[in-house]
């Protein structure tokens, strides 16, 4: 087989084969066939797009290009959750507690931030001592006993993925519906879970920013996982702004608690309680979703959702006081007041812009090895659709410098208030 006939195959819309995706896969992890071959059937995939059996193909080589995690050792049916990343998504850490108080097994594997989305394993450790990288085995007793662990990849996963990644950022190959899909559920279906429910984000903070294209990626996605034997759903839901009010990591973990103490911004605990309703169902702790929250419900009400995340942190090394003592966690020198410049209703809050703010303050990272603030971040006091009056504070911002016009520029830029506006709908679509 000629690396040139898959490339010539895909160039003219022609569909790959298995043997050829096979070829292809073995060829990236082996490194036999060079980057500028590997680069051009990419480009053909983004121009020609893939079948929905080519791109259950390219995933399952994909997958099985590295380690699968058994986790049979767990009783019950493991449920997890993937986000395709936004601002402000701190879901699923009052998500996984609240679902393992139900009972379900909630075996999550989470990744660190690049730019201003994604970074659970960053946000859990804006406390003191936790541990986001146990071994397979520590993993798996974890979930065993205390029913949920978020941690980084324990093996080397789908390293076919970490290769074609690499090459997607440089050549302009990233928002491709099949190599996006085939990326995610790759690593996904090689964490063992038995059941997934996708949060595909959608608006201008999102990787889809139509609903059209995230509705094509949130089914490419359910799609994939049914083939692999997974039960899989998606919700759309908004990026258009960030998501609950508080951006940064100790800011997030804080936010996260006040979800489980039934003091949560609305927005962040509606899309929890929705998501967490699918994977109680999948879960088999309910009929249908109107039980499952509120058995969700019960669980904010009772403390026993709170209980389970202050044993995870106990578990993981860290300290389980912050649940109560948010002092606890790393503190910005400063709060700098933002305000509204004029009386109106909030119109524009761009998560792309308070996102690359508190990227800026040092709670993100603009280089893989770049060391994070946990401290700083961004607390909004007003989301869209708000009226606001002339004056009145519409941030915070959570810095260690106290002079910091060119953030205070950026921010000024991520915001329009106007004489009319709309509160936008936060659940889209859900796709099953
Ligand atoms: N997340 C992934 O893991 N892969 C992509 O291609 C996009 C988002």
């Amino acid at each position: 087989m000629r690396m040139v006939d898959i490339i010539d195959t895909k160039r003219n819309g022609g569909t790959l084969s298995d043997e050829q995706l096979q070829f292809f896969v073995d060829g990236v992890v082996k490194g036999t066939i060079p980057d500028y071959q590997i680069s051009a059937l990419l480009m053909a995939i983004y121009f020609q797009k893939m079948t929905k059996e080519e791109q259950t193909s390219l995933t399952m080589k994909m997958m099985e290009s590295g380690e699968r995690l058994d986790l049979s050792r767990i009783p019950g049916i493991k449920v997890d959750k993937h986000s395709t990343g936004g601002v402000g998504d701190k879901v699923s850490l009052p998500l996984a507690a609240m679902v393992a108080a139900t009972g379900i097994p909630v075996p999550m594997i989470s990744g660190r931030g690049l730019g201003h989305t994604g970074g659970t394993l960053d946000k859990l450790e804006a406390i003191p001592g936790f541990r986001v990288e146990l071994s397979e085995d520590e993993f798996i007793d974890q979930v065993a006993q205390e029913k949920l662990a978020i941690v980084g990849a324990t093996g080397e996963v789908a390293p076919a993925d970490k290769k074609i990644y690499g090459l997607r950022d440089v050549t302009d190959t990233v928002d491709s519906i099949p190599l996006i899909a085939s990326s995610i559920m790759s690593k996904k279906i090689a964490s063992g879970t038995d059941a997934l429910v996708i949060d595909v984000k959608t608006g201008t903070g999102a990787f889809m920013k139509t609903l059209d294209q995230s509705r094509l990626l949130a089914k490419a996605l359910v799609e994939i996982g049914k083939q692999a034997g997974l039960k899989c759903m998606a919700v759309i839901s908004d990026m258009n702004q960030p998501l609950g009010n508080k951006i940064g990591n100790a800011l997030e973990i804080e936010e996260s608690i006040d979800v489980l103490k039934g003091k949560g911004p609305k927005d962040l605990t509606e899309l929890v309680l929705t998501l967490g309703s699918y994977m109680v169902v999948m879960g088999e702790k309910a009929q249908d979703t109107t039980e499952a929250r509120k058995l969700l419900e019960q669980t904010i009400k009772d403390g026993s959702a709170l209980k389970r995340f202050a044993a995870m942190i106990k578990a993981q090394g860290g300290d389980p006081a912050v649940v109560d003592n948010y002092q606890l966690m790393p503190q910005a020198k400063y709060k700098i007041p933002f305000n509204a410049d004029r009386d109106g209703v909030l119109t524009k809050l761009s998560a792309d812009e308070v996102g690359t703010a508190s990227m800026l303050l040092g709670g993100g990272r603009q280089k893989a090895d770049d060391k994070l603030n946990y401290s700083v971040g961004i607390e909004l006091h007003h989301k869209l659709g708000d009226h606001v009056k002339a004056g009145e504070p519409l941030l915070t911002i959570y810095s260690n410098r106290r002079e910091i016009p060119d953030i205070e520029q950026l921010l000024r830029e991520s915001i329009n208030i106007s004489d009319n506006g709309q509160v936008p709908t936060l659940i889209h679509e859900i796709v099953e």
